[in-house]
């Protein structure tokens, strides 16, 4: 029996068929074949924005003859991309040359966020952010907003005229860095906390408490931040871990009493169910044990990893059975490279490979949906096609170029081995040009609505 509810007015209601993939569960832990749903021929009925019934396009059609129609054939319908670690106010330093973690963020970095204190060009980049997203197919994303107050309204402002479901904060940083870029522990509190009052929970926003990391908080700054943490227990907390082996060495020294750079944001009481830790990279088991027992979640940014030399994150470490962490992948532009999540599982299938580790196609595609709604604990809403769920979804274009065309010339089989094929050529050599579509809560968003579809 296929899920599906009646809603009192299906005049509100629409459908798209086309093949249709969604995961109910956890594809590293759970047999591929159990976990999948996979339609070749396929209808997702959407109503009020949100997923009405998804299966078997001759079922449903009976169940719902008279709705209009959106005809995809030949192209697959994914839940929209999650990416669980991203910086918009690095948008314009994408790509710049020759530096790892900290001398990159002195040089390029810095010098670049601090533009962010101009408002209106804070607005015009998180335009730009937004646009080259939903070109990719990311529908929802946790940014790095700036240290500026004024960033993260340009933000969000920007993210509540297209209804996306976004999750940002303001950068907290009170030392080791330039003065035009700090704030206080006090300045922090108060910013940060007006900034959630007005905008977390508003439409489809959401608010994560973000020091930038330990090299650039204070031990008060971190304490304060867990003082937000309590005073409002469903907000996010955004920030970097175990990137890069000097950053390590140089937070130990910084916090010689802590056992471990995690234990810093630990000690801090900042580790908790919604804490997502970008990067971590060089982490020891006792850190392991304790994400997974604090049930924080992991963003994988590989394509930054490479880029800026960081290291090899160890996927099999997050993806143990016996002390599991969330995981989610990340672009983390701008050290990331690409803002397409199909290029970043693309890195990611590499980096697994040169740990002797194997990614297969659905579990990136996992990483890239399901997986980052449970890394940002929003599985109830979004990361899948479960009647009820926010309809944020994607149209990917096998075929998208003359080569994708001769590599998958078959086109969408009819089986999971076959589908697995055509979805492991479309992540490697995919990007925005294989994303024939994005629509946010039903609503197509790109290409533009004034623009022909491809
Ligand atoms: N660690 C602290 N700040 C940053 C940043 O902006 N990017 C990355 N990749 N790592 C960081
Ligand atoms: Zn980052």
């Amino acid at each position: 029996m296929v899920d599906q509810f009646l809603p009192t007015q299906s005049d509100s209601c629409h459908a798209i068929r086309g093949a249709i993939l969604d995961f109910s569960d956890d594809p590293f832990f759970l047999p591929a074949e159990q976990v999948t749903r996979y339609w070749s021929d396929g209808l997702l009925v959407i109503c009020q924005g949100c997923v009405a019934a998804c299966g078997p396009y001759q079922r449903l059609r009976t169940a719902w003859p008279d709705i209009p129609l959106t005809d995809y054939s030949g192209k697959l319908v994914t839940p929209g991309l999650i990416d669980t670690h991203i910086h918009y106010p690095q948008t314009a330093m994408i790509a710049s040359h020759g530096e790892q973690l900290l001398e990159w963020l002195e040089r390029y970095t810095f010098p670049t966020e601090r533009k962010f204190a101009d408002a209106n060009y804070a607005a015009e980049v998180a335009e730009l952010f937004l646009d080259e997203l939903l070109k990719n197919g990311t529908t929802t994303a946790l940014v790095f907003a700036a240290v500026f107050p004024q960033s993260v309204e340009a933000f969000f402002a920007a993210a509540a005229a297209r209804n996306l479901r976004m999750i940002s904060g303001k950068v907290m940083m009170d030392c080791r860095a330039p003065a035009y870029l700090c704030d206080t522990v006090q300045s922090s509190y108060a910013d940060s906390k007006a900034l959630i009052q007005r905008w977390h929970g508003r439409g489809r926003l959401l608010y994560a408490v973000t020091p930038r990391f330990a090299g650039t908080s204070s031990q008060a700054q971190l304490q304060m931040a867990a003082r937000l943490l309590e005073e409002f227990p469903d907000v996010y907390l955004h920030t970097h871990l175990s990137e890069n082996l000097r950053e390590v060495a140089w937070i130990q020294s910084l916090f010689p009493d802590r056992a471990s750079y995690l234990d810093v944001y630990d000690y801090a009481g900042l580790v908790g169910e919604k804490s997502v830790f970008a990067h971590g990279i060089h982490l020891s088991a006792q850190e392991w044990q304790r994400l997974s027992q604090a049930r924080a979640a992991v963003s994988f940014c590989p394509t930054s990893n490479l880029f800026l030399g960081s290291g090899l994150f160890n996927l099999h470490q997050a993806k143990r059975l016996d002390r599991p962490v969330k995981v989610g992948l990340g672009t983390d532009i701008g050290a990331g490279t690409s803002f397409s999540l199909l290029q970043t599982s693309n890195e990611a299938y590499k980096v697994a490979q040169l740990q002797g580790q194997n990614l297969s196609a659905l579990q990136a595609l996992f990483l890239a949906t399901l997986g980052g709604a449970r890394a940002l604990s929003l599985e109830d809403k979004i990361g899948s096609f479960d009647v009820g769920k926010e309809a944020d979804f994607i149209v990917l274009d096998p075929q998208a170029t003359p080569l994708l065309t001769l590599r998958n010339a078959g086109g969408l089989p009819a089986d999971l081995t076959g589908l697995a094929d055509v979805l492991f050529a479309l992540l490697m050599m995919g990007d925005d040009r294989a994303i024939a579509a994005t629509y946010i809560m039903g609503q197509p968003l790109h290409p533009k609505p004034d623009r022909p579809a491809p």
